[in-house]
């Protein structure tokens, strides 16, 4: 046992890094500081020793073990310190990091600051004591490291093609987090104000979409992965259990993610051309052929027409696809799919199942969807990693395990011919289930998948507008997506086939008895 007047001594390693190097003479050293010592002790010893290293007090930022960390941080034997100063020139003196430590905030607007500079911007997110009207006790954010702060370094880019700024600072803090304590911190300097708020509020909101870190909220009463903030939302056991869902149906107290603020605008479009059809279904009607069997109404395109106007007017930088040739192309991540009348026969003929849906996608991904069915005053809404709902009910798929017990549905393409492949896949699935339903409209076919209602759909040409909120609405109640061969889902492919997952492999080898039998893996129905 060592006698109490002893001090321990630890074994710190220090790096020098760019000017702080040229100062000190240093590149590396190995410094032995008593047990107890903090950052900022062996950050004074090296000043002391070597005076020129003073001058870079103020903006130096250190760093343990890789990590950013504050100046009041207790070193442990065997740790990697490392000095680290601003590096002069452009954009080399921005900063992207995450961290386990506090955010020194304070620090990194000192670092950022020039005298060019006539504002600063400065964003911090801050764990909140409530989520959803429960209780919040801490936070844990976990990150895919290496992309994160590559991604957080995309976005800098972005912000010096898109606004006029000096420096840009973003930090994002990483493990268990209080209430209180800063999660992510963005400073943003330039010579003038508007840059300066405009580029911070573009960074954390592109942060939000793109950067893959996950925060998982803990109550008292369980954990949720919830609000993360990239697109990746990770669904919650309490949220399967019945919990309190993560995002108001009908749009109603959705939070703050750009996504949801998108799903929220959708929604009240989808409502207002849902009101549209539903008062062009109770008046006499003109039809229009696109070609033969091709229906088209007034009602289709007045809806069209009511959904790109809104669009574009709260997203003028999106892309649109719309059924009936309204779009717009921009080069944007996002794209809307709208159909502004899903289910054009039956609304025609009135008979009651039409709706309308709009599905956004992500670098080709589907992210969000709605649904409306305006007859019955359904509203289907999904966002990715959030769920699915109906009217403000979490949606699960059904749990049916045979096919025999199955209600199975399916839809045909307006030119549909007897030797359409899915003539013979109706036929056969009809011996196999309880029955098939062909209701007539896609989108509302993929609700009802999502729903419970129906165990499986397939359908063999359909469009991306037909299916890309269905899809999402499947996978988020727990469903299966895939083609008809069992290959990836492909929004922008011809075929779909969901399921309740349980019974997709059982469907699938019906699909492949058919197509055997056929002699053709060709899924393209014959040519109008
Ligand atoms: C049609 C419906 C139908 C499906 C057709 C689609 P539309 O869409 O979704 O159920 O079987 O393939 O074209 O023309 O009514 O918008
Ligand atoms: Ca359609
Ligand atoms: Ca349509």
């Amino acid at each position: 046992m060592l006698p109490a007047c002893i001090l321990v001594e630890m074994r710190i390693k220090v790096l020098f890094f760019g000017i702080a190097h040229d100062l000190s003479g240093l590149q590396q050293d190995e410094a032995e500081v008593p047990e107890g010592a903090s950052l900022d002790g062996l950050w004074d010893r090296y000043a002391a020793r070597f005076p020129r290293l003073k001058d870079l007090s103020n903006v130096l930022m250190l760093a343990v073990n890789q990590e950013v960390a504050s100046r009041a941080r207790v070193l442990k034997d065997g740790d990697e310190v490392a000095f680290l100063p601003p590096v002069s020139g452009g954009s080399n003196e921005d900063y992207y990091l995450l961290t386990r430590s506090p955010i020194p905030t304070a620090d990194l607007v000192r670092q950022q600051r020039a005298f060019e500079d006539g504002a600063v911007v400065v964003f911090e997110g801050v764990v909140r004591n409530n989520s959803h009207r429960r209780r919040t006790l801490y936070l844990e954010y976990e990150a895919y490291e290496p992309m994160a702060v590559g991604k957080m370094r995309e976005i800098g880019e972005e912000l010096r093609r898109k606004f006029e700024i000096d420096h840009i600072g973003m930090m994002h803090r990483l493990g268990r987090l209080e209430i209180g304590e800063t999660s992510v911190a963005i400073i943003v300097t330039s010579a003038h104000r508007q840059a300066a708020f405009g580029a911070c509020q573009f960074a954390i909101d592109r942060l939000k979409q793109v950067v893959p870190i996950w925060k998982k909220e803990y109550f008292e009463d369980g954990s949720v992965w919830a609000e993360g903030e990239s697109q990746g939302r990770v669904q919650s056991p309490i949220e399967e259990n019945g919990g309190s869902p993560r995002i108001a149906r009908n749009g109603r107290g959705l939070t703050d993610t750009p996504v949801e603020n998108y799903l929220k605008t959708a929604i009240d479009i989808a409502r207002e051309a849902g009101d549209l059809l539903l008062e062009h279904f109770r008046q006499p009607l003109e039809i229009r052929y696109k070609r033969r069997s091709d229906l088209v109404t007034e009602a289709d395109r007045k809806s069209e027409s009511l959904i790109v106007q809104r669009l574009q007017s709260h997203f003028p930088d999106h892309a649109i696809v719309a059924e009936e040739g309204g779009g717009q192309r921009t080069g944007s991540d996002y794209c809307w799919y709208v159909d502004p009348l899903d289910g054009t026969t039956n609304f025609a003929h009135g008979f009651p199942i039409f709706g309308v849906t709009l599905g956004l996608t992500y670098r080709g991904e589907v992210v969000a969807g709605v649904v409306y069915d305006p007859t019955r005053d359904e509203l289907f809404t999904v966002e990715r990693g959030a769920g699915a709902f109906l009217n403000n009910q979490r949606l699960r798929v059904s749990n049916n395990r045979n096919l025999v017990d199955c209600l199975v549905a399916t839809g045909f393409p307006p030119f549909a011919t007897n030797h359409d492949l899915n003539v013979e896949f109706y036929f056969r699935f009809t011996q196999l289930t309880h029955g098939i339903r062909r209701a007539g409209s896609a989108a509302l076919d993929l609700c009802s998948v999502a729903a419970g209602r129906f165990d499986g759909f397939w359908e063999l040409k359909l469009n991306p507008w037909d299916k890309a909120a269905g899809t999402l609405l499947v996978t988020e109640a727990g469903g299966q997506v895939s083609s008809i061969t069992g290959k990836p889902f492909e929004l922008l492919g011809d075929d779909v086939f969901t399921s309740n997952g349980l019974v997709h492999d059982q469907m699938l080898r019906v699909f492949s008895e058919v197509l055997q039998r056929r002699g053709s893996v060709d899924v393209r129905p014959p040519a109008p």
